[in-house]
Order: C-alpha cells, then structure tokens, then sequence
C-alpha cells in the first residue's frame, strides 16, 4: 500500500495567505497542516508517500519535508503543471503508484483519529474504492454520497440541492481499476477531472465501492474560517491537559492557565494566557491578553494588546492596538500597531484581496 497526498491546486479560496506561500504549509497549532496528513499515513504503516507539487510553490514543499526521513517515510516528489483536477492528479502520479493499492489524501484535509482504520475496512471488505464520508451541515459544499441501505447509490460533486448529508472527505482508498476510471472519464463543466466522476464510473461499471463514517473529527480547510476552526480542535486535541508546558519563560506577574505550551526562547510577562494557546519560539507577549483557541508562531511580538481565536504565522507584530483582535488570519511579517499621528485615522497597507473588519 502506497499514499500519494496533495499539495498543488490553487488556494485561491485562501487568498492572500496563498499569494506568498502554498495553503498546505499554513499553520494549524504551529505546524504546517500537511504534516497531519504525514503523521496519519505513517501511523498508518504506510512508508511509500508520493506528494504532488504545483509548479508555482513546489520547491517551498520540497524545502520543507525533505525526503520523508522525519516521519519515517520515503517519500517521492510528483510534479502537476497544471491544476486540472484530482482524477488528473492520480493521472499524473501514476508513474510512482505502479498500478498498486494506494490511500488518496487531500493535504488540505485536517483528520484526527488516524486513517489506518479505513485501510483495513478497504482491505478486509475486498473493496475496490472506499470512501470516508463524513455528516456535515452545509453538503453543497464538497462531494456528496447518496446512500441507501447501507450502499453508495451516486455520487454527485458540489450539488446544488444535496440528496443527503455525507460528504464525501478527501480520505480516499483504491485498487487497480482507478487508473481506468481516471482514463475514462472526461472534463466537468469547470474543465476539471472530477474525482467525483472517476467514483461515479466506478459504481456505473460494477465495481465495489464501500464506504465509511468517520468517526474522528475531520476538516476541509476550505475556507479562513475552516483553519481557526481546525486550529481550535487541534488545540484542544494536542495540548497536555494536565496543566501548562513552559520550556520558555513566565514571569511572576503572569497568568499562565489552561492547556497551554510557551515554547523554547519565549517569554511572557506580565501578561493573562487561557488556553488552548500555543506561544511559539522565542516569541514575546508583553502586557497583553491571549484568549482560548490561539496559536502565536515563532518570533512573534504581541505588546500591550489583547489576542483570542487567531492563527499568527511566523514574525508578526501587533503592539499597542486598543482593540481586542479576534478570529483574525494573520501571515508573516504582519505588523498592526497604534498610530499617534493626528488627526486619528486608520491607515492601511493592505497587499492584494487582503480583508479587515473594523469593530
Ligand atoms: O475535501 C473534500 C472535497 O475535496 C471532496 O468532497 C470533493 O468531492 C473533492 O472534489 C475535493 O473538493 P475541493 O473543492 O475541496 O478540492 P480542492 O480544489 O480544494 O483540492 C483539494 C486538494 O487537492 C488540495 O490539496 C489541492 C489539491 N489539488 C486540487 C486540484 C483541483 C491538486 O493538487 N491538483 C488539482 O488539480
């Protein structure tokens, strides 16, 4: 059994965090979200992970993961020049799939709970596609499963009236007869092959295809408010409950509380953490608020400010602001501070499809 995960498309539903940086290395709970797609597929007992590149951001991926040896993984490198759909990325994959059994993974998919149990289901059945399905409440949004007695019936992608609540996760595993349905079928109306389609094909021509619910949690982080929610879990899940983890600093007029990490090289002082919270490396929080579900990654600088349910990437600054910032996506290099010029306005340097609420 082999894995192939994705790490292309376009992300563009993620902009502008995408314009800079490709969406599987955003970081969930400090670390970039692939990485769970990594720990579950080595948990798995998998070994032999294919990762498929865009030309655009493929070398940031390749910089990042290395050869696998970290997770105790080999893993090999699939270029995708264009982002023509997922049935095309197994098209594109086929050179190091070989014609075997393998779990599909979309790398933007968050799952907690591991995926090794649908391996097994998949093998123990003699299935020849297995589908994660999982109850959401907005199905329009993903691939949907109608299931009957206990069988898959259609498939159907992104309806516009769902014929029922499963969607379809992005946990895929396959056979040998993929590699003919992905052959066979044609473009969808947006000019993608649909990996929908290729499911679809299968169930036409007589194939077993099986399914299971998932019983962990898991996300698509589709949207910017997908990530603050997957950050919440993940959070929630990894932290140490039995209290706070200081491998930095915390000073005596500090209020550390909660399942909360203050990494290596960071200092807090005089400052209120509840957590879940991370403080990444060599981080500083001064005189400031961090609230429940909220990762500060390394370097970051938070003075005299108040911070709750956000993500901030690597180096950003938010110094002096007299509002409490929220439910906030905040990049690399990202600086919000309190001006003092007159007359008070807002000032803004804003790069391309950035978005700011005012309170
Ligand atoms: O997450 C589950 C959903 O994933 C399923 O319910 C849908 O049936 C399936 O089509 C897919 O829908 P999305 O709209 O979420 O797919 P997205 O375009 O976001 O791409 C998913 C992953 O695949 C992401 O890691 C980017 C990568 N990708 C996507 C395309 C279209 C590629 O590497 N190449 C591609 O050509």
């Amino acid at each position: 059994m082999r894995a192939l995960i994705t790490a292309g498309g376009r992300g563009t539903r993620l902009r502008p965090l995408t314009h800079t940086s490709n969406k599987h290395l955003i970081p969930i709970a400090n670390k970039p979200m692939i990485h769970y797609a990594l720990e579950a597929v080595a948990a798995a007992g998998i070994r032999d992970v294919g990762i498929v590149l865009n030309p655009d951001t493929g070398e940031e991926i390749r910089q990042g993961l290395g050869d696998g040896a970290a997770w105790g993984l080999a893993i090999t490198y699939v270029m995708q020049e264009a982002p023509l759909g997922l049935a095309h990325v197994i098209q594109a994959a086929e050179g190091f799939l070989r014609g075997e059994p393998f779990v599909f993974f979309l790398g933007d998919n968050v799952v907690v709970g591991g995926i090794r149990q649908f391996v097994e289901r998949f093998e123990a059945r003699g299935d020849h596609c297995h589908l994660v399905l999982a109850r959401v409440r907005d199905p329009q949004r993903f691939g949907v499963a109608e299931v009957q007695a206990d069988r898959i019936v259609r498939l159907v992608e992104k309806p516009a009236r769902p014929a029922s609540e499963f969607a379809v996760t992005g946990i895929y595993v396959y056979g040998p007869p993929i590699f003919e349905a992905v052959h066979a079928i044609r473009p969808s109306a947006r000019g993608e092959l649909e990996i929908t389609d290729a499911h679809q094909y299968l169930l036409d021509h007589g194939f077993r295809v099986g399914f299971s619910e998932i019983t962990g949690w898991w996300k698509d982080t589709g949207k910017p408010e997908d990530l603050l929610e997957a950050n919440r879990f993940v959070l929630d899940q990894v932290l140490d409950a039995t209290g706070p983890v200081i491998r930095g600093q915390v000073d005596a007029q500090s209020d550390v509380a909660g399942k909360v990490v203050v990494e290596a090289g960071a200092r807090v002082i005089a400052s209120q953490i509840r957590g879940p919270a991370i403080i990444g490396e060599d981080a500083v929080v001064e005189r400031s608020y961090i609230g429940p579900s909220t990762s500060v990654g390394r370097r970051c600088v938070i003075r005299n400010s108040e911070l709750e349910y956000s993500i901030l990437f690597e180096d950003t600054q938010i110094l002096d602001a007299d509002v409490r910032i929220e439910r906030s996506l905040l990049g690399r290099e990202v600086l919000i501070r309190r001006g003092n010029s007159r007359p008070k306005t807002q000032k803004f340097i804003l790069g391309d499809q950035s978005t700011i609420e005012l309170a």
